[in-house]
C-alpha cells in the first residue's frame, strides 16, 4: 500500500504527507528549508500569538514570515477565546505574506500562554475550538488544528465531534494531554484509531514519531492521512527521506559522519544567509542534536555549545578529528 501521497486541502497540494511540526525555537525559515529539502512536503511556523499579530509587531511578523515556501507552509497562531481577534489576525496574515493555510494551536502548555486561556487551555472548551476554527475559515483560508487528547483529562471525543462539525480542513492530533507534558515516555498511539473513528477529515498523527519504523506503524495500524514529526526532525532532518524510503522500498540508509559534518556545515551556512546575522547563538541546538551519534560526543557538542559565528562552527569541524580521538 502507498501511504506516502500528497495531502490536498484549500490551495494547498503537499509534496507528500510528512509534515514538520511547529518548534517554538527551532522551525524557523533555515529549519523548515532543510527540512524540506529532505523530503518534508510540509512545514508549520513557530506559534506567533494573535496579539502580536494584532499590533503587527515586527518580531512576531519575522516568525510569521514563510516566503521561503508560501504554498508549503502554514502559520501557526494562538490566542484567548476571541474568534474574532482570530479572524481579524487571519486576515492580517493573508494580506502581509498571502499565507493560504493558518494552523491553529490548540496544545501549547506553557503556564504563560495557558494564564491568558490559550493554547491546550482551549481544549476544555470544544465549541470553543470549533467557533475559532469557523471565524478563521471564514477570513477565506484553510484552517489546520492541532490539538492534544485533552488537558487534564481525556476529551478526545468532544474534541474531535466539534471539529468534524466545524469547517476544520485538516486535524493534526499530538496524543497526549496537556499534563502529561513529555513525562510520559511513549505518546498513547491508540488515540489516533479513536479518532480515525470519530472524523473523516484529514487526520495527520503526531507523537513520538522518531524512527521510520515507527511511522510505517503508524501508518500500517491507524489509518492516518500523514505524520507529523517535531524531535525527531531536529536531531535528524534527513528522517523524512528515510521515511519515504522505508515506506516505499523497506530499506533506508543513515547519513556518514562525513555527510553529516557537511550537512552541519550547511545548515549553519544557510542559517547565516537566511537570518543575515553573524551569530550563529540560536542554532548551537539543533547543531548539537545533529551530531548526537557521533562517538566522542560530548567534547564535539561542548565545543558546539562555544560557537558564535559561522567561523567558529568552522573551527570546530576542523577540530573533529581530534576531538573525538
Ligand atoms: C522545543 C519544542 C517547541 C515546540 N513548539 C511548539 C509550537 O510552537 N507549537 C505547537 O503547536 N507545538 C509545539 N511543540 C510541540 C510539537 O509540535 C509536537 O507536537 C511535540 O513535540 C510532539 O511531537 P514529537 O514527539 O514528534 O516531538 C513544541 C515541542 C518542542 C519539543
Amino acid at each position: 500500500m502507498d501511504f506516502i501521497k500528497p495531502l490536498s486541502f484549500g490551495q494547498i497540494t503537499t509534496s507528500n504527507n510528512l509534515i514538520l511540526a511547529p518548534l517554538a525555537g527551532y522551525s524557523h525559515t533555515s529549519m523548515r528549508m532543510m527540512n524540506r529539502k529532505f523530503g518534508a512536503g510540509y512545514t508549520v511556523t513557530e506559534m506567533v500569538s494573535v496579539a502580536g499579530v494584532l499590533r503587527e509587531s515586527p518580531k512576531t511578523l519575522r516568525y510569521a514570515d514563510i516566503s521561503d515556501a508560501p504554498n508549503a507552509t502554514s502559520i501557526q497562531i494562538f490566542g484567548k477565546d476571541k474568534p474574532q481577534e482570530f479572524y481579524e489576525a487571519s486576515k492580517i496574515l493573508q494580506k502581509i505574506f498571502n499565507v493560504k493555510s493558518i494552523n491553529i494551536n490548540f496544545g501549547c502548555p506553557a503556564p504563560k500562554v495557558l494564564k491568558t486561556g490559550a493554547g491546550s487551555r482551549l481544549l476544555e472548551d470544544p465549541q470553543k475550538i470549533a467557533d475559532i476554527v469557523n471565524a478563521v475559515k471564514d477570513s477565506g483560508v484553510s484552517v489546520e488544528a492541532k490539538i492534544r487528547c485533552g488537558f487534564s483529562s481525556d476529551n478526545l471525543d468532544a474534541i474531535i465531534s466539534a471539529l468534524d462539525k466545524s469547517s476544520v480542513d485538516v486535524i493534526m492530533l499530538h496524543c497526549r494531554l496537556t499534563s502529561d507534558r513529555f513525562r510520559h515516555g511513549t505518546a498513547q498511539w491508540d488515540y489516533f484509531r479513536r479518532a480515525r473513528n470519530l472524523t473523516s477529515k484529514l487526520l495527520i498523527a503526531n507523537g513520538d514519531i522518531k524512527t521510520p519504523e515507527d511511522a510505517l506503524h503508524v501508518f500500517k495500524e491507524y489509518q492516518v492521512d500523514g505524520l507529523m514529526i517535531g524531535r525527531g526532525a531536529i536531531a535528524k532532518p534527513y528522517l523524512f527521506k528515510q521515511i519515504q524510503d522505508y515506506c516505499s522500498t523497506g530499506a533506508y540508509t543513515t547519513p556518514s559522519h562525513q555527510e553529516l559534518i557537511a550537512l552541519l556545515k550547511e545548515y549553519a551556512e544557510l542559517w547565516i544567509e537566511v537570518t543575515g546575522s553573524e551569530s550563529v547563538r540560536p542554532l548551537r541546538g539543533a547543531l548539537m542534536s545533529l551530531v548526537s551519534g557521533f562517538e566522542g560526543v560530548s567534547k564535539m557538542r561542548s565545543a558546539l555549545s562555544q560557537c558564535m559565528t559561522l567561523d567558529d562552527i568552522y573551527l570546530v569541524i576542523q577540530e573533529y578529528e581530534t576531538l573525538v580521538i
